[in-house]
């Protein structure tokens, strides 16, 4: 299998189908930037469906099995549950999940499930309504993802949820979610608030690290840590001693996994990039509509474009907020 500068293969393609989404996460797409005027993608940018095949195509050539839909928000994407379904066909694709915002999830667990979706990740960062309503920046309070998170429990799906914690913002929802989700048997995993793109307001101090939201779990719970962790796993695993309910921490701010990243992210205009934290990715699109455009080509770029990768971005990252140009989580696909 091919492997970058620092030893690491590619197994993990992570596709945006679109930048647009119908909420506006503070840490994400804050309002006052993603506002009515912002100039999202036009729907003639995007990749086509049969061009992002010969993408995967090239791509499992190389070594992905896992594929992730994400976007902004995938389920606004038209056409996603038949493109699911021609995944779910492909020769070497062994699973396919999607990260969605989960408010539209209820009304279409079903014909996701009969496509063959496997995994649905969904984000949720408070139960409290108020909270969430801020976070999410439109005021939704989490009565239909959570509706939507059942839904595909019932459905069959296993469902993991991820909490954004930033402190002093919703650090008061840590107990209320892992008692709610160890209940109903989710796997909550709890994220470190990342410096992403370039408006969320990031500051260290605004991060609550893994380890302190271990503490907090365990002030109420008994909890042990699991070693499931595959090399390309991004969360640490635990388990409640008293269930078999698991919770996870994606630690990428204290304790970065960069050594194990075996991810690639595909923006639903066809860039690739190869760390979350890229300033400037690959112009797939211009290839697969380039004249002299072939297949065997394909491949040996990328191969050659991944061989040459040494991102660790997380890694090297400084206490402070770095001050480059970083492209946008709802862009390239978180
Ligand atoms: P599975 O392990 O297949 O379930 O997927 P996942 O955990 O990679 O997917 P998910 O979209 O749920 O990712 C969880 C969160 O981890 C993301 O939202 C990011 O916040 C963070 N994350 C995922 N991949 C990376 C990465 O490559 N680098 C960094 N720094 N953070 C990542
Ligand atoms: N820090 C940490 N996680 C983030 N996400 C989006 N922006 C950030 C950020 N700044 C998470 C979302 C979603 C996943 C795709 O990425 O909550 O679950
Ligand atoms: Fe939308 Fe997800 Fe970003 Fe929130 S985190 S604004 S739900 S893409
Ligand atoms: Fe991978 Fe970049 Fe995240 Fe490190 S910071 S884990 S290299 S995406």
């Amino acid at each position: 299998m091919i492997q970058d500068q620092q030893g690491r293969g590619l197994t993990d393609l992570r596709i945006s189908l679109t930048d647009r989404c119908n909420l506006r996460c503070t840490y994400c797409m804050p309002k006052e930037v993603f506002g009515a005027d912002y100039q999202f993608l036009r729907k003639s940018e995007w990749l086509r469906f049969s061009e992002l095949d010969d993408l995967v195509a090239a791509f499992v050539q190389i070594g992905v099995r896992k594929i992730r839909l994400t976007g902004g928000e995938p389920l606004l994407r038209p056409g996603l549950t038949k493109y699911i379904q021609r995944l779910k066909d492909f020769h070497g694709v062994e699973d396919i999940a999607m990260t969605t915002n989960g408010l539209r999830l209820a009304e279409r667990v079903s014909e996701l499930k009969a496509a063959g979706l496997d995994r649905v990740t969904v984000s949720l960062d408070a139960l409290d309504a108020e909270i969430a309503g801020k976070m999410n920046g439109r005021g939704v309070a989490p009565r239909a993802v959570l509706a939507g998170i059942a839904a595909a429990q019932h459905e069959g799906f296993s469902v993991k949820v991820n909490m954004v914690v930033e402190r002093g913002v919703n650090d008061s929802q840590i107990l209320p979610m892992t008692r709610y989700f160890k209940q109903q048997g989710v796997t909550l995993r709890f994220i470190e608030f990342m410096d992403v793109g370039n408006h969320n307001g990031w500051r260290m101090d605004r991060v609550i690290s893994g380890r302190e939201i271990l503490q907090t779990i365990q002030s109420e719970f008994d909890v042990e840590a699991l070693d499931l962790s595959s090399r390309s796993e991004v969360a640490k695993c635990y388990k409640f001693t008293d269930s078999s309910a698991e919770f996870g921490l994606i630690t990428s701010v204290t304790q970065p996994f960069c050594h194990g990243c075996t991810r690639a992210r595909i923006s639903a205009d066809g860039q690739l990039y190869t760390c979350l934290f890229a300033s400037s990715g690959l112009n797939l699109k211009k290839i697969l509509r380039a004249d002299n455009y072939c297949k065997e080509a394909l491949v040996e770029l990328l191969s050659q474009h991944w061989a040459a990768r040494s991102d660790r971005y997380s890694e090297l990252r400084t206490h402070s907020s770095v001050v480059r140009d970083k492209v946008e989580m709802s862009y390239i696909g978180g």
